[in-house]
């Protein structure tokens, strides 16, 4: 049995499996419909969400799957002091396979040494979000046709950023992959995912404050939300929460096939107005994570379209 807790658990080879079971269900939705009939997903979620939830749901849905689940700690029996172990062994009961978000890192490592189904990291903390990456990473192959020789940049707050770690995770596995990180200095990417992660697989990157200083080299700007909920400090937030704001005037220097990415959701980071820009691609990542978790999910229980 095997559950997912950071994106490297799986390999290269195994994600282009992902992309191709995701790309083949986008084409011919009726040879999965059946795929998971009488199997049930449970969704705990211990933190807020609109898309990570709806889209496993949906998923699971598509598959002719069943869901159950909670949306939030306060409604679930962690409200009665439960641990997460506990949770996972009786959820285990109840459902084949489980998606679980944690406000604390390592949360579901713990809910997947004590289940007895598969467990699915949907965002620990500030640390990892893996199924965000299949999104990403089903994106970026869609749009630009490759997952190598590219220039890669992250915009806003890499520091709390988990789908940014996850995403750099992954990556820094395909051949020559640039990284262009754009933050203020209070936000920058965290040591642990710079030098064990950029440097030590003599990967090249720069880090600056200016973003219009290095839109024109970026063939993916990946922009991020301001991270509220894991700030200590509401001043140093209100200060920095509006860093950087994409809007029109800012792409006038920007290649004209970039992807312009965003896990949502957005608050001020991108104006609407780029919206109806060509290459806004974060709507379509949302399409995408559905049908990644989708083929994830079939593959963490051995299922395969008839
Ligand atoms: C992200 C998350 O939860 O980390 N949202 C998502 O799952 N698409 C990004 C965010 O909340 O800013």
């Amino acid at each position: 049995m095997r559950s997912l807790f950071d994106i490297n658990e799986l390999s290269p080879a195994e994600i282009d499996s992902l992309i191709a079971t995701a790309n083949d269900m986008m084409a011919n939705p009726a040879k999965y419909a059946h795929v998971a009939d009488g199997k049930k997903l449970a969704t705990l979620f211990f933190e807020p969400s609109t898309r990570t939830r709806l889209s496993f749901e949906a998923a699971m849905m598509e598959l002719g799957g069943n869901v159950l689940g909670f949306s939030e700690a306060q409604s679930s029996s962690a409200s009665k002091g439960e641990s997460v172990a506990d949770t996972a062994r009786v959820v285990s009961c109840y459902a084949d396979i489980i998606a679980m978000r944690h406000p604390k890192e390592g949360a579901p490592l713990v809910a997947a040494m004590n289940a007895t189904v598969p467990v699915i990291n949907a965002g620990d903390g500030g640390h990892n979000h893996p199924t965000q990456t299949l999104a990403d990473l089903l994106t970026i192959s869609r749009e630009k046709g490759r997952l190598d020789n590219l220039v890669v940049g992250f915009c806003g707050d890499l520091k709390f950023g988990r789908t940014v770690h996850s995403l750099i995770n992954a990556m820094v596995r395909y051949p020559n992959v640039k990284f262009v990180l754009v933050s203020p200095n209070e936000l920058r990417l965290p040591d642990y995912v710079k030098t064990d992660v950029l440097e030590a697989n003599n990967v090249e990157f720069v880090e600056t404050s200016d973003l219009m200083e290095v839109i024109g080299d970026m063939d993916i700007l990946y922009m991020t939300r301001v991270q509220h909920e894991r700030f200590f400090n509401e001043e140093e937030y209100l200060r920095l929460r509006d860093s950087y704001i994409l809007t029109p005037d800012k792409l006038k220097d920007a290649k004209s096939d970039l992807c312009i990415m965003h896990p949502l959701p957005r608050v001020n980071e991108i104006s609407t107005a780029i919206d109806s820009d060509p290459r806004a691609c974060y709507f379509k990542q949302v399409l995408n994570g559905k049908f990644m978790r989708a083929a994830l999910i079939m593959m963490l229980l051995g299922l395969e379209a008839k």
